[in-house]
C-alpha cells in the first residue's frame, strides 16, 4: 500500500473510491464540489439528502456512482463544525475513510487543508498515521485472519502534493506505533524479558542504536544494587533484562533525555495475587510504557532528531513462587533507600526506583517515565487520558504541545508532598503504598524519591494503552499510547 501526495485536481481523479471531506451544516455543495456533483450526475446532492448527512465528525456516507463514471464509488465524510477544525478532525476522518475503504484498490481522499491554523505537512502526517494507525490489524495469534487484509494498493491524498516528507515522516511513526502495539497486544509466553531484549537488540542492529543489556548480576552491582528491581522478579524463572538503547545524533546534540518505561511483561500482583475479576488476564499489557519507549525509539532513530535519547526498559515478571518476595520484606534500592513491601501488587514502582537512579547517573536533561501505574489513575481520568505529574514546569508545558499535536490525551495532576506521609514507614525509609485516596498521586511522589535533581516527568499511561473497542485512529487491543507524543517531544 502506497500513500501519496497528488496535485491532481479533485475532478479529475479517477480510481474506485473518492472521500470527500465536508464540514457540518457545509451541505450546500459550492465550488468543486458542486462541480463534480453536477459530473456525477447530482450523486453527492442525493446521497445528503437521503441518508440527512449533516457533516458530524467522524461520520460517513457512501454510494455507488453508476454508470461510466471514471470513479467507482464516492464517500462523504463529516469534519465536524469548521470552526472546531483541529488535526484530530483530519485524523478522525482520515480514519473513518480508511475502514470505509478496507476492500478498494484505489481511494482518493480530498480534505480540505486551508480550513485551519494546522499546517499542510501537519494534516499530511496526521493523516497519514491515521490511515496506517486505523488499518492495523493484530492477525498473529489467529490461524485464520477475522477480517480481510485491506485491498488497498494506493492512496491519493488530493491537494497535498509537495507533502512527500510528511508522509514519510507520518509512516516512519505509525511504524513505531506498531511496533508498541504488537508488544502489548502479544500475550505474556510470548513477550518475555528475554524477548523484549531481544527486540531492542534488533532495533539496535537495524537503525545503528548503542545498546548495553544489564544481566542481573551486572544490576546487583550498580552503586548499592538494585534490590527494589530484582526483588520484584526474583520469583520468575524467566531471568531480567535491564535495557539500555542509546540513539546519539551526529556531531553535538542539542539536548540528552532519558524516556524510562515500565516494563512488567506480566504482573501477577505476586503473593498479594490479583484476584479474579481484578483484570489479572489483562496484565500482559503492564509492559506498555516499555512497548511505547521501544516503539519511540523505532521511530527516532530514523527521524534522528539533534537530541541524545537513552531509551530504558527494567523488564521482568512480577510472579509467585516460593523465592517471591513476602509482604512485609524490605528491600534496598540501588541510591540506598529502603522501601517496605507492604504490597507486592504496587511492583512498578519498585522496578522504575532503580531504573531512575540508573537514569540520574547519564546526566541529562530530562528524564520522563512512563507506566501502567495504577488502577487509580483510571479511576480518576478514565481510560482515554493519561496522568501528569512533573517537577519542571516547562518540561511539562512542552510535553503538553507535543501531546496537543499527537491528539493524545495527558491530565497534569499535583506532586502533593503531603501525601507521603502515607508512604512513611515504621522501620525502613518508606513503604511502597499507603492508602487508597489519591492512589496515582503517592505513587508518583515513591518515584520522585529516586531522583535527586534532574527534571522529571512520570506519565501514568494504565487507562490508554489499552483501548475497549475501535474508534478514531485505535481499533480493539493495544493503542501504542503514548508513542506520538514522545516522538513529538524529541523531535521538538
Ligand atoms: N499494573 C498495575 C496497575 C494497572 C491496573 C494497570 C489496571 C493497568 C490496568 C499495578 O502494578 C498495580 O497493580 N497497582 C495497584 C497498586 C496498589 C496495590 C496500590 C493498583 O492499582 O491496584
Ligand atoms: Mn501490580
Ligand atoms: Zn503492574
Amino acid at each position: 500500500m502506497q500513500i501519496k501526495a497528488t496535485d491532481q485536481a479533485l475532478l479529475n481523479w479517477t480510481g474506485d473510491l473518492l472521500a470527500v471531506g465536508i464540514a457540518e451544516g457545509a451541505t450546500e455543495l459550492q465550488g468543486d464540489l458542486a462541480t463534480l456533483d453536477e459530473k456525477l450526475a447530482g450523486t453527492i446532492a442525493e446521497l445528503i439528502a437521503d441518508e440527512e448527512f449533516e457533516g458530524k465528525s467522524g461520520t460517513t456516507a457512501v454510494s455507488r456512482v453508476g454508470g461510466k463514471n471514471p470513479v467507482r464509488k464516492i464517500a462523504l465524510v463529516g469534519l465536524g463544525k469548521a470552526e472546531d477544525l483541529k488535526l484530530d478532525s483530519w485524523r478522525n476522518a482520515a480514519a473513518a475513510i480508511a475502514r470505509l475503504a478496507k476492500k478498494e484498490k484505489t481511494l482518493g481522499i480530498s480534505l480540505p487543508n486551508n480550513l485551519a491554523n494546522d499546517s499542510a505537512s501537519n494534516i499530511a502526517q496526521a493523516m497519514t498515521e491515521a490511515i496506517m494507525l486505523s488499518l492495523h490489524e493484530d492477525n498473529r495469534f489467529k490461524s485464520e485472519p477475522e477480517s480481510k487484509e485491506p485491498k488497498l494498493e494506493t492512496i491519493d491524498l488530493i491537494g497535498f502534493s509537495g507533502q512527500e516528507n510528511a508522509i514519510k515522516k507520518g509512516l516512519t511513526i505509525a511504524d513505531g506505533v506498531i511496533l508498541a502495539r504488537e508488544l502489548v497486544n502479544a500475550p505474556a509466553n510470548e513477550v518475555t524479558p528475554v524477548t523484549m531484549a531481544e527486540t531492542a537488540q534488533k532495533l539496535a542492529q537495524d537503525y545503528g542504536l548503542e545498546i548495553k543489556i544489564l544481566e542481573a548480576a551486572d544490576c546487583a552491582q550498580f552503586q548499592q544494587g538494585m534490590g527494589a528491581y530484582l526483588g520484584v522478579g526474583q520469583a520468575s524463572d524467566i531471568p531480567p533484562k535491564f535495557i539500555h538503547l542509546i540513539y546519539k545524533p551526529q556531531g553535538t546534540a542539542k539536548r540528552k533525555v532519558a524516556i524510562v518505561g515500565k516494563s512488567l511483561t506480566f504482573d501477577s500482583g505476586g503473593l498479594n495475587l490479583k484476584p479474579t475479576g481484578s483484570g489479572i488476564e489483562t496484565m500482559k499489557m503492564d509492559m506498555g510504557g516499555g512497548a511505547a519507549t521501544l516503539g519511540a525509539a523505532k521511530a527516532i532513530a530514523q527521524l534522528k532528531p539533534n537530541t541524545e535519547v537513552h531509551f530504558i526498559c527494567a523488564a521482568t515478571e512480577n510472579m509467585i513462587s516460593g523465592k517471591a518476595m513476602r509482604p512485609g520484606d524490605i528491600l534496598k534500592a540501588s541510591n540506598g533507600k529502603t522501601i517496605e513491601v507492604n504490597n507486592t501488587d504496587a511492583e512498578g514502582r519498585l522496578t522504575l526506583a532503580d531504573a531512575l537512579v540508573y537514569a540520574e547517573t547519564l546526566k541529562v536533561d530530562a528524564i520522563v517515565d512512563l507506566a501502567t501505574l495504577t488502577g487509580a489513575c483510571i479511576v480518576a481520568l478514565g481510560n482515554d487520558i493519561a496522568g501528569l505529574w512533573s517537577t519542571d514546569e516547562a518540561l511539562a508545558k512542552e510535553m503538553k504541545a507535543a501531546a496537543e499535536l499527537a491528539g493524545e490525551k495527558f491530565w497534569q495532576l499535583p506532586l502533593e508532598e503531603k501525601y507521603f506521609e502515607g508512604l512513611k514507614s515504621q522501620i525502613a525509609d518508606m513503604k511502597n503504598t499507603g492508602p487508597r485516596p489519591g492512589g496515582s498521586i503517592t505513587a508518583a511522589l515513591f518515584l520522585k524519591q529516586f531522583i535527586k535533581d534532574t527534571p522529571w516527568m512520570h506519565l501514568d499511561v494504565a487507562g490508554p494503552v489499552w483501548a475497549e473497542a475501535a474508534g478514531g485512529i485505535n481499533n480493539k487491543g493495544a493503542t501504542g499510547f503514548p508513542v506520538r507524543t514522545l516522538v513529538n517531544w524529541v523531535n521538538s
